[in-house]
Formats: structure tokens, sequence, C-alpha cells
């Protein structure tokens, strides 16, 4: 008897240890980013990559993909400028950490704001983005500052890196944004025990986020977005539903998302069919993963890029490549295209939340959803558009993103 009362004691202060701790069973560590030895072989094979000579391509500038000067200058400044170990210094100053959940490992930046009434944010990026993109604003975020309403915020902020993306590990076959949803709850829920939290997407983030900010009402309390899990629509769909383009910012907008959606989308449709076919070539081939993310990189972003207050330089370019090339991780980042064939949505309807959704547009983004239309898919309480920057608005624009994210702050119970 008394052995099986100590026995049921036991298991209870283990349960309450284990609650107190939450973490323990998803062995929470530190991480250091530590690629060094991978630079050599890879500067290598920048080096030896040869591009096509005259005579055996069409020198028709940006017309038909990423231009041949463009490349090459930033191959000289990748060989010759371009310093990973003082990147990987810098990345080492944040608080990076992995865990284990559902049988993956999660990667992901931990930045605490030490105030008490923090609120935590999870920022999510997309495909070519990576954890770089909310770098420029990862610190600023967890400073307390005010609202536009005057209540005071700050942020503890949490940045992962989607399952196949960056260090976080390869996602099964099977695998989609639900599931990274499903975990990211957990991640915020119980690995790091946060009660409530903010959620930012952005790209594929967005769907991740959105999922979050739908079915995960009680815990996701706000969102903010920077683009929609959903085909936005052109000029003429949207006077169908009676929304028009008012003003001059908004018709260029209107205008470059069905340039965009002539023009632009061709490496989703391959993305999505034929990821192996693309991955394998492109692999082992860091020239050919910069023409690739490159041309993306440059051609989703403000023409201003890298002027302030866009941190997109060519520098950022590189860092972001070569983090792919490094991690190896090219081609199990093009999966969430083959394993969400409707992770972007055409219908427009309410999510099941009564929570705040903030969303931020931004001229040169690659699609456009006017207020009115974004309003249709949750309580939406804040929207500005921005006539600098683009698709990745982290390093297009931080001091825009910056103070939009605060502004969650305003409405956050
Ligand atoms: C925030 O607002 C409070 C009260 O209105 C004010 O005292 C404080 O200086 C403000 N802080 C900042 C960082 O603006
Ligand atoms: C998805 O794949 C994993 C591992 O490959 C398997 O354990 C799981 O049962 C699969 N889930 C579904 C819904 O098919
Ligand atoms: C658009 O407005 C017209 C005229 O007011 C109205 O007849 C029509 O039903 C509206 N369409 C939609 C989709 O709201
Ligand atoms: C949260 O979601 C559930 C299930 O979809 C729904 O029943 C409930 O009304 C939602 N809560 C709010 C506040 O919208
Ligand atoms: C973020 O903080 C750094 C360091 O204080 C500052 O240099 C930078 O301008 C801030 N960024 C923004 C977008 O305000």
């Amino acid at each position: 008897m008394a052995q099986v009362l100590l026995a049921i004691l036991i298991a209870s202060l283990l349960a309450v240890a284990h609650s107190s701790i939450p973490s323990a069973c998803f062995n929470l560590q530190p991480f250091y980013i530590e690629l060094s030895s991978k630079v050599p072989p890879m500067l290598q094979k920048i080096q030896e990559t040869r591009v096509p000579n005259k005579g055996e391509y069409l020198d028709v500038g940006r017309t038909a993909g990423i231009d041949l000067q463009t490349l090459e200058q930033l191959r000289n400044q990748w060989l010759h400028e371009f310093n990973w170990e003082t990147e990987q210094a810098y990345l080492n100053m944040f608080k990076h950490f992995t865990a284990e959940i559902e049988g993956l490992t999660i990667h992901f930046i931990h930045e605490k704001s030490g105030y008490p009434d923090a609120i935590p944010l999870i920022l999510n990026h997309g495909w070519p983005g990576s954890f770089l993109e909310f770098l420029p604003i990862a610190k600023n975020l967890t400073e307390r500052t005010n609202a536009s309403n005057g209540r005071a915020v700050s942020y503890d902020v949490i940045i992962p890196s989607i399952p196949g993306f960056g260090f976080s590990s390869m996602p099964p076959a099977n695998w989609t944004t639900v599931d990274t949803a499903r975990i990211y709850s957990i991640l915020m829920t119980k690995v790091l025990g946060y009660d409530t939290f903010a959620v930012h997407g952005t790209d594929w983030g967005s769907s991740i986020s959105y999922i979050l900010y739908d079915a995960y009402n009680a815990t996701a309390r706000a969102a903010h977005f920077s683009f929609l899990p959903l085909f936005a629509l052109t000029p003429s769909q949207l006077l169908d539903i009676n929304i028009t383009l008012d003003t001059d910012l908004e018709r260029f907008e209107g205008e470059r998302y069905v340039e965009w959606s002539n023009t632009g989308e061709g490496f989703f449709a391959e993305q999505s069919t034929k990821p192996n076919t693309l991955g394998f070539a492109l692999q082992d081939h860091p020239m050919g993963q910069l023409a690739w993310i490159g041309e993306k990189l440059i051609d989703w972003s403000d023409p201003r890029a890298g002027t302030a207050p866009s941190v997109l330089t060519t520098n950022e370019i590189l860092r972001s490549v070569s983090l792919y090339y490094l991690t190896g991780t090219f081609t199990s980042s093009l999966y969430i295209y083959h394993q969400n064939p409707h992770g972007f949505g055409t219908e427009y309807i309410k999510a099941r939340t009564d929570a705040p959704m903030l969303f931020s547009a931004f001229k040169y983004n690659v699609a456009f959803w006017p207020q009115k239309l974004v309003a249709k898919v949750g309580n939406l309480v804040y929207y500005r558009n921005h006539d600098f920057g683009g698709h990745f608005s982290g390093v297009d624009n931080p001091p825009a993103l910056l103070q939009d994210l605060r502004e969650i702050g305003a409405y956050f119970k």
C-alpha cells in the first residue's frame, strides 16, 4: 500500500515537474551556426562555373530572366568581397535554439524583451525567404515603445525556420502548412510556455499564420500579414465585386499583380509539379541557385532595393543564397509548393476568430489586396499601403514593417 502511494506521489511530482518545465520533452537546445568548413568548396564551384559565352544566349536584359551582367557582378562580389565568417558571427549574435516536435527538428530564434507584459510574436517567412528576412527588426521589436494609441508595447520575438528550410529538418512527404501551423502552436504554447501570442506572416508564412489565426483562435490572439494565402484579384475581377482601385498607388499595385501573374509565376508551376528535377539540377550548383533565387529576390522587390530604407543589398542576396546552399536545403525548400497544391485559396471567407487582424501592403509586392478585400477574411482593424518596399518587407522596408507590427500592441488583449 505504502509503495503504491509512493509511486502515485512520485508520478504526480513528475507530472508537475513536467508541466512546469514543459520544454523537457522537446529537447530544447541552444544552437550555433557553424558552416565554415563548407565555404571553400562552395567558392571553388562558384569560381569554376562557366556561364554562357557570347553567341550562346540572347542578351535581352531582364525580360527573359536574370540578366547575365547582374549574375556576373554578384559572382565577383561572392568570390572577392562576401565573407561568410563575418555573416556567421553576426547571425550567432542572435539567440538560436532547436526543439524536437513530432519527430522534426525545428530551428528558431527567440529574442526576449525582458518586460513581463511583452507580447509573444511569431514571424513566419516564406520562399525564397528564411529567418534572415526578419533580422533587421528582430531586436528592435523587443524594445519597449508605444503603439499609436499610446499603449506600451514590446515583443518576445520567435522566428522559426519552416520544415525543409535553414536548420529545420525536412518534413515527410505528406506534410502541409496545416501541420506546420500545428507544430508552431506546440512551439509557442508547450515548448516556450506562452498562453497567447500574435502571428505575422508573408508568402508561405502567411498560410501558416492564417491557419494559426483561424484554427487556433484561443491562443493566436492577433495577426499581421503582408501577404495572404489567397490568390489576389485582378483590377477587373475586383470591379466584379464592386471594389475599385482609387489611388495611383493602388492602380500601380493592381497592374503589377497582373504583370507578375503573366510573367513571374513560372517558378510556381515548376516547383509545384517537378521539385526534384529542379532540386537535383541546382542542389550542388551555387551559381545556379543564385540565378534561380536571385532573380526572385531582385524582381519581387522595390527597384530601389539596397538604398534606404531598404537593406536588401547585393550582400543580403548573397547571404540568402549562401544559407540555402550551405545548409543543403535548396531541394527541400521547394517541397512546400508540391505538398500544398491548395495552399493558396480562392475563397475569401472570414476566419473563425474575433482576434484583430492587421495588414501592410508594399508597392512592389507581387500581389495586391485592397483593404475591402482583406476585410473579407478577418477582423481587420489596421491597414496600411506603403509606397516603398516589395515582397520581402523585413529587408525591403524594415522601418515600415516594424512600425506596423508595433500596432499589434494597440489591439492585443
Ligand atoms: C509612451 O507613452 C508614455 C505615456 O503616454 C510616455 O510617458 C512615454 O514617454 C512614451 N514612451 C515612448 C518610448 O515614446
Ligand atoms: C505521413 O507520413 C508519416 C511518415 O512518413 C506517417 O507516419 C503518417 O502516418 C502519414 N500521415 C498521413 C496522414 O498519411
Ligand atoms: C455591385 O453593385 C451593383 C450596383 O450597386 C449591385 O447591383 C451588385 O449586386 C453589386 N455586386 C456585388 C458582388 O456586390
Ligand atoms: C473559435 O473557433 C471555434 C471552432 O471553429 C468556434 O466555434 C468559435 O466560435 C471561435 N471563436 C471565436 C471567438 O470566434
Ligand atoms: C533597429 O535597431 C538598430 C540598432 O539600434 C538601428 O540601427 C536600426 O535603425 C533599427 N531599425 C529600425 C528599422 O528601426
